[in-house]
């Protein structure tokens, strides 16, 4: 058995987490300084938002190096120390592999857009203007209505790019850059990490040469990000991960919100090892609605034999406690997230239960209005929160009493709650690996089971804000969300897990 099949991944975004040099910024010995917290909370692996030298437009999403660490973060000597250290203690280490576009201060762009005859002209997609004046294509850009082109005085033609005009789009078409781009993921497999979460890489191939069509304009590229090309791409990619032993993994950032969609870049076993599903972050807190999203993943991915993911919030996205409200719902989805067949991702600080922090208008960096969930992790309950030089983002609410400090002397809390379901997942092999059955739900309450051999675990989660009974004959309880489960019912937003005798 693979190990990630089995994993909890836990996402890193390091400018957030912990800061070792007092400059506001979350770094690298700042990771490896809470590998002992990560190993005691039960998680498999770690993967880091970008690290890699960046000015930070779009906060390392906007790569000037592939093979190197931005300063802020440290040095690639804290880097190889750190997988040491994660890998001693048993945690696998993934880095975010930026492959769509790079930042515009890359070399290759700069050379690129120096001359048409340079040497990387043709690793960007360049066009000419349309004989009327106007832009190449009618495509716009991820966070805006504003044209996915950029016109450049000095040469004359415009570039493409899918995020913001710091960030072109690489030419995946010509093979030097596919070349150049594997080679950037040997340097980072040698120095040993264990696998790559792949940046929008469903965006790969492009065509370019034709219009999105009107009525699906604003629905970020979906048509064009789901070129047939783009799966020659990932096997010469998944090509590269084969070259290495161990078990080194891709998992794409593949933004369909059709589960079907996201089946085929699983290949037939030769492409993406694991796919991120997202239609988890736009489903509503309602049994039939969970109930159709297992149902579609599990029939599209079980079609093709793919190992399904689950994730509830990431840097991208609100986090649980703000989405879903309520800290009874958000133990309720944890139980879900970590419960369901496939690998989990758990974003850090959903072990704490974070809000999103309120980021008033003159604190907001990010380009993509994302920064309420990507406030600084609070480590404890003193007034910087383990922040001595303070942090670029406000915290969430009550950062105190939610803080890792406060939650780690309350035995009640959504931390050891969470470590304690890792805890159980890490010990039924139902649950990390066995068949899922038996899904059903009513208008209240979902219901699935999880079996392996002659072990088999029911789950039970209560959507409604009423207590309701449930038949509990030849079963008895392993874990529940809330604090004092009473027999033969749930409480309300009680996720309840039951041995079957
Ligand atoms: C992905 C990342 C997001 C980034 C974008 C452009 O969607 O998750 O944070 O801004 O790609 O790289
Ligand atoms: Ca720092």
């Amino acid at each position: 058995m693979t190990w990630w099949r089995d994993a909890v991944v836990y996402q890193i975004y390091p400018r957030s987490f912990c800061d070792t040099n007092a400059d506001g910024v979350g770094d690298l010995n700042g990771v490896r300084r809470r590998l002992g917290y990560l190993e005691w909370l039960g998680v498999d692996a770690i993967w880091l938002s970008p690290i890699f030298p960046s000015p930070m437009r779009d906060f390392g999403y906007d790569v000037a190096d592939y093979e190197d660490v931005d300063p802020t973060f440290g040095s690639l000597e804290d880097f190889d120390l750190l997988v040491r250290e994660a890998h001693g203690r048993g945690i696998k280490l993934l880095l975010d592999w930026v492959p769509n576009h790079t930042s515009s201060e890359h070399p290759w762009f700069i050379d690129s857009r120096s001359s048409r005859r340079s040497r990387h002209r043709d690793w960007f997609i360049w066009r000419e203007a349309k004989s009327d004046g106007g832009l190449p294509n009618n495509w716009i850009h991820a966070w805006s209505e504003e044209p996915a082109w950029t016109w450049d005085e000095l040469t004359g033609q415009y570039y493409l790019h899918m995020f913001l005009a710091d960030q072109p789009d690489l030419n995946w078409s010509n093979s030097e850059v596919r070349d150049a781009m594997s080679e950037t993921l040997r340097f980072w497999l040698d120095r040993g990490v264990d696998g790559f979460r792949m940046d929008v890489v469903h965006g790969l191939g492009k065509n370019v040469d034709q219009d999105d069509p009107e009525e699906l304009r604003m629905l970020s590229h979906t048509p064009l990000n789901d070129a047939a090309v783009t799966h020659d791409y990932l096997r010469e990619i998944r090509g590269v991960l084969d070259e290495y032993e161990g078990d080194r993994v891709s998992i794409g950032e593949v933004y369909l919100l059709d589960p079907a969609q996201v089946a085929k870049y699983y290949g037939h076993g030769d492409e993406l090892h694991l796919s991120f599903n997202f239609t988890s972050l736009f489903t509503p807190w309602c049994a039939s609605a969970w109930l159709k999203t297992i149902r579609d993943t599990e029939s599209a991915l079980g079609a093709v034999s793919a190992w399904p993911t689950w994730v509830l919030s990431n840097h991208d996205n609100a986090r649980v406690a703000t989405r879903l409200g309520g800290q009874e719902r958000v133990r309720a989805a944890m139980t879900l997230l970590l419960t369901l067949r496939g690998t989990a991702f758990l974003y850090a600080g959903e072990e704490l239960g974070l809000e999103d922090a309120v980021v008033s208008p003159e604190r907001m960096v990010d380009p993509g209005g994302r920064d309420g969930c990507r406030a600084p992790l609070p480590w404890s309950a003193s007034h910087d929160h383990g922040w001595p030089a303070g942090a670029r983002l406000p915290f969430a609410a009550e950062a105190s009493r939610m803080s890792v400090e406060s939650q780690v002397d309350s035995p009640g809390s959504v931390l050891h709650f969470t470590r304690q379901l890792l805890a159980l997942r890490r010990s039924s092999k139902a649950l990390r690996g066995g068949t899922i059955e038996n899904l059903h739900a009513d208008a209240q309450v979902l219901v699935f089971e999880r079996r392996c051999d002659d072990e088999c675990v029911r789950v039970m989660v209560n959507f409604d804000a009423t207590r309701t009974p449930v038949e509990a004959t030849g079963s008895s309880l392993l874990f529940s969300s809330v604090e004092q489960p009473a027999p033969g019912e749930l409480a309300p937003n009680e996720a309840a897990i039951f041995r079957i005798v």
